[in-house]
């Protein structure tokens, strides 16, 4: 899509938003909440099928991801197919009554692709071929790729249209291929062109009179190759978004080929949260069901915060409910040294999604691969079978379920936004800025986390978003911001609502050209400020900090001169005096602007205090204890503990616990991994959708 219209597209996706949820609100409506994972059987000899299905059955799984990686199988030569044994595994699962997300296979074409023509294999920036025997090796600019995929997908959904178990279609899986070959050079140059028009505007918006870098024919425009030196960040930046647009343009291709024999079928296809290399604010509104992969890493203590900011950004992109297509029952095996979920962990977990706009919960894999790549890979029947710890787990957690199918499709609501955006995050983590040490994901966390203790519910949208529904914007880094979006930030404020921007925002225009004049140009009359330096710090340094109002902090890694040109002084570096914090009413609302990097205490001061001015509250009277989540959604009150000892958590009056049935008031105690649904009496009557 030419960038141009990114600003269509937030109110696309707002369309869509409401149009998207149907498919799987009839899903749940059918199953409760979807419960599940991903089913290989071609990797099984048929003897297996009937006991895979006799468990899926006692576990209450209700949905089940089939075929992501069986190309090979049913295409085993160019044009032959063999949809046999395909037949008798839908027959089997419809019999049983678990539904079919039925995915287009196209993920990890056979060996014979690759062979036979070699240039459907991806080609890195050094010019080398990757090969087959992994999987996801072909160039998405390929057509011999992409007419043999779509052979493949009319065949797929010819076939199986109307079949009973199918319930939902998974295209390809995990999207974020890039190549680098000729071919991928010819499409990139049609792409350049929709979006520059004539060579004379590329090698204007390129800024190609660096370094002798100016092109004078459109032979010579390539995607970024290996160089001596660093290569142009906006060639660079441009080819990202070609990356993720040709990526999508294969995505719908497929789609389209479903829809057209299944226009009722939900299609959907596995993001991978903040995944790099694909603007999923561009694909969301082209699918009808958002998912996501989800794999926390156990290591980092504060998995539990990603995870929630994670799961926001899925329900933002979705517009409302979403699903969790994958997560581990325990250890994955792609890490150096996997550690295993410890028990309770994966229904913390899915209760967590749950809270936070899933209506599937869904794991990767159903049963333990005997071969290949992941054998060691945690399942939902392990290689030891079902008379295990964690296969009862597993049980447990699906008759659970059941007692929440009440939260399916209904709404988190939220009046805070936090605004996060692809290619700002790609230009900002370019080579050659003043620090690589601000990344955008990581500031974005950070930001987040104090409303995260707070109990108060967050939505993520992109820059070009219509916003005035929030009481409280936060846009933590916004290094790209074209004038347009400036624009539309400063007259929410004039229209009375809150925002605040975190350090080196709206420095560079969507071509990654640094804005003319003082920092941050687009928004200095909003903030009521300009800045002149960036003053990044050593590492090891703290930079001491005051409140004017009393009380000092530490700030780290960045600083920067500004001064107040209408906004005050909230904070200031304690060395100089100049403003390191500051406010500024602006129309009937209110500007803040962060000129350094405080840490998590200042942090979770200034959300207080924009919290304060926004006049928004969390979802319990006063904030959880530390390591406790407190989620609304639709009729209930979900109470996550996180932490390692038991807590107690005030609630605002009498509640019935969904799990259990038991009538609750005053507090709740929770155990360490402990989570509850707490349902209050207005909300017993009716199981409303918003
Ligand atoms: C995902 C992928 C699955 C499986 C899983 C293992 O990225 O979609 O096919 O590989 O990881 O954790
Ligand atoms: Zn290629």
């Amino acid at each position: 899509m030419p960038a141009g219209d990114r600003r269509q597209l937030g109110a696309a996706a707002r369309e869509r938003g409401r149009a998207v949820s149907p498919g799987l609100r009839d899903l749940t409506r059918r199953h409760g909440l979807l419960f599940g994972g991903d089913y290989n059987p071609e990797q099984w000899p048929e003897e297996v099928w009937a006991e895979d299905v006799r468990l899926m059955r006692e576990a209450g799984v209700n949905l089940v991801t089939v075929g992501v990686f069986s190309w090979a199988r049913i295409e085993p030569e160019p044009g032959v197919r063999d949809f046999g044994w395909l037949d008798r595994v839908l027959d089997l699962l419809a019999g049983a009554g678990v539904a079919v997300d039925l995915a287009t296979p196209t993920a990890s074409p056979p060996p014979w692709l690759g062979h036979r023509w070699p240039e459907t294999l991806p080609v890195d920036e050094s010019g080398h071929r990757l090969w087959y025997g992994s999987r996801n090796q072909f160039c998405p600019s390929s057509p011999v790729y992409r007419e043999r995929a779509l052979a493949l997908v009319e065949d797929l959904a010819g076939r199986y249209a109307g079949h009973p178990a199918l319930a939902m279609w998974h295209v390809g899986n995990e999207y974020g291929q890039v190549c680098h070959c000729d071919t991928t050079a010819e499409a990139f140059r049609t792409w350049l062109r929709e979006r520059h028009g004539d060579l004379g505007a590329l090698n204007d918006a390129w800024g190609t009179a660096f370094w002798s870098q100016r092109y004078s024919a459109w032979e010579e425009v390539l995607p970024p190759r290996r160089a001596p030196y660093l290569v142009n960040p906006a060639q660079r930046l441009d080819f990202r978004r070609f990356c993720s647009d040709a990526l999508l343009a294969h995505f719908r291709a497929e789609r389209d080929v479903l829809r057209a024999h299944t226009p009722d079928i939900p299609v959907t296809t596995n993001f991978m949260g903040f995944f790099n290399l694909v603007d999923y604010w561009s694909w969301a509104p082209e699918e009808d069901v958002v998912s996501d992969d989800w794999y926390p890493d156990p290591a980092d203590p504060l998995s539990h915060v990603r995870a929630a900011l994670t799961h926001d950004l899925m329900r933002s992109l979705a517009g409302g409910p979403w699903m969790l297509m994958e997560q581990a029952v325990s250890a994955v095996n792609w890490r150096p040294h996997n550690l295993p979920k410890p028990p309770g962990q994966l229904r913390l977990e899915s209760f967590q999604a749950v809270a936070r706009g899933a209506d599937g919960l869904c794991y990767f894999q159903w049963r333990a691969s005997r071969s290949g790549s992941e054998r060691f890979h945690s399942a939902m029947v392990p290689h030891a079978g079902p008379d295990t710890r964690l296969h009862r787990e597993v049980l447990a957690h699906g008759a659970e379920l059941r007692a929440l199918a009440g939260v399916a499709g209904t709404r988190v609501p939220a009046r805070v936004a936090l605004v996060f955006d692809w290619p700002s995050w790609w230009a900002a983590t370019e080579r050659g800025l003043p620090s690589d040490r601000l990344d955008p994901v990581e500031e974005l966390f950070r930001y987040y986390r104090p409303f995260w203790e707070r109990g108060v519910s967050v939505d993520l949208a992109p820059p070009s978003a219509d916003l005035s529904g929030y009481a409280l914007v936060v846009a933590p880094s916004l290094f790209l911001l074209g004038e347009d979006d400036a624009a539309s930030l400063t007259s929410y404020v004039r229209g009375g609502g809150t925002l605040a921007v975190g350090p080196f925002s709206g420095i560079a225009d969507r071509d990654a050209r640094v804005h003319r004049g003082r920092f941050p140009a687009p928004l200095r009359e909003v903030l009521g400020l300009s800045g002149e330096e960036w003053l990044p710090v050593p590492e090891d340094r703290a930079v001491p900090c005051a409140w004017t109002d009393g009380g000092a902090f530490t700030a780290r890694l960045w600083t920067e001169l500004v001064r107040a040109e209408g906004a005050e002084a909230v904070a200031v570096f304690a060395g100089s005096g100049d403003p390191a914090v500051l406010r500024h009413p602006c129309g009937a609302g209110t500007a803040w602007y962060v000129a350094t990097r405080p840490e998590h205490d200042a942090l979770a001061t200034l959300a207080g205090r924009l919290l304060a001015d926004a006049g928004v509250t969390g979802a319990l009277p006063g904030p959880p204890p530390p390591g406790v989540e407190a989620v609304r959604r639709g009729p209930a009150l979900f109470l996550l503990n996180h932490g390692d000892g038991t807590a107690r958590v005030p609630i605002p009056g009498p509640a019935r616990d969904l799990l259990t049935g038991a009538v609750v008031d005053g507090a709740v105690t929770l155990a360490p991994r402990e989570a509850v649904a707490l349902q209050s009496p207005e909300h017993e009557a009716s199981n409303t959708e918003e």
